[in-house]
């Protein structure tokens, strides 16, 4: 944790939370089971296009045979790498939530649809050769292998994390998929965003209970994870060269993190108009104030790098 509390009283505010945000949870639950239409991973993979592979008589898979945008097909394998990595989100909100009541049946669900995204998007992208299978399993196991530790996170900086998080992998999923090149894959991660707009609603409204019970270590949980926001996959292999072409793409950026994931759901939590705040809340409140505003100047230097450089791409070609 980076709040520099007494560890019983965190403890405490947390078992009492854990008590008081169970009615939320269930209702939230109930919305959300409500909200979301059954979809099958089978129907949004081509399988006419799919053949053998070496092993039994076919041909093994070769750089030509991926019809993919080549930048859309890293950000795809890195979001299936992402979601490959469930047992351990799950180990994660599972040790967080605990397994009783509500909240498990939430971890449970929640598990359940989070599977199906993985399942959908390998699917896909075997049969249809959209990238090297031997490369993706290997990768697979690598990053499965090291597996994901949320940095002992306390309930409510869980819960922020999330709220920032689904939002984050439902930008990035829409965003691959509008890129690849190929309607049946745009199609398919459209679904996955769906999904996570709503994980982002459950736990969005989740936060805002939690901020009319415990306004001030709700803020410090909010600054904690807006300031050392990281993507789940930010471990994996290679990460670092990956997101920096998938930011060149415009595919999830510093600009999209600011404007369509962070401040949608801070404005959601009317995180700079509440008044309840006592001194720790207000503190946080204006550590959170000015890292935005360094971010969006950052985000916004970004931007204008990336198109003054399209700028001079487009001049040569033209020249
Ligand atoms: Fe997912
Ligand atoms: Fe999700």
């Amino acid at each position: 944790m980076t709040t520099s509390e007494d560890p019983d009283t965190v403890a405490a505010l947390q078992s009492r939370l854990l008590r008081d945000l169970e009615p939320v949870v269930e209702e939230n639950l109930e919305r959300h089971i409500k909200a979301t239409q059954e979809w099958h991973p089978h129907d949004y993979v081509p399988w006419s296009e799919g053949q053998n592979f070496a092993y039994l008589g076919g041909s093994d898979w070769e750089p030509g045979d991926s019809k993919l945008d080549p930048v859309a097909r890293t950000s795809m394998v890195v979001n299936l790498l992402t979601e490959d990595n469930l047992p351990s989100y799950h180990r994660e909100i599972a040790t967080s939530f605990g397994r009783d009541g509500a909240w498990g049946q939430w971890v449970g669900r929640w598990t359940a649809e989070e599977g199906r995204h993985g399942i959908a998007l390998r699917d896909y992208l075997v049969v249809t050769r959209g990238t090297d299978p031997v490369e993706l399993e290997r990768l697979r196991m690598e990053h499965m292998a090291a597996g994901y530790d949320n940095g002992d996170k306390s309930m409510l900086q869980t819960i922020a994390y999330v709220s920032f998080q689904e939002l984050a992998t439902r930008v990035s999923h829409r965003n691959t998929g509008k890129a690849t090149g190929c309607p049946v894959a745009e199609g398919l991660l459209a679904r996955v965003a769906k999904d996570e707009n709503l994980h982002m609603v459950f736990y969005r409204n989740l936060l805002a209970a939690a901020f009319d019970q415990a306004p001030d270590a709700t803020m410090e949980a909010v600054r904690d994870e807006v300031l050392q926001f990281a993507m789940p996959g930010a471990g994996m292999s290679g990460f670092a060269r990956s997101s920096m072409m998938i930011a060149k793409a415009g595919i999830y950026d510093l600009k999209l993190h600011h404007d369509d994931v962070l401040m949608p759901v801070l404005r959601f939590w009317k995180v700079f108009e509440r008044t309840d705040l006592g001194p720790r809340g207000e503190a946080a409140r204006t550590d959170l104030a000015q890292f935005l505003a360094k971010l969006d100047e950052q985000a916004t230097k970004f931007v204008t790098r990336r198109e003054e450089a399209a700028a001079r791409r487009a001049a040569r070609t033209s020249a």
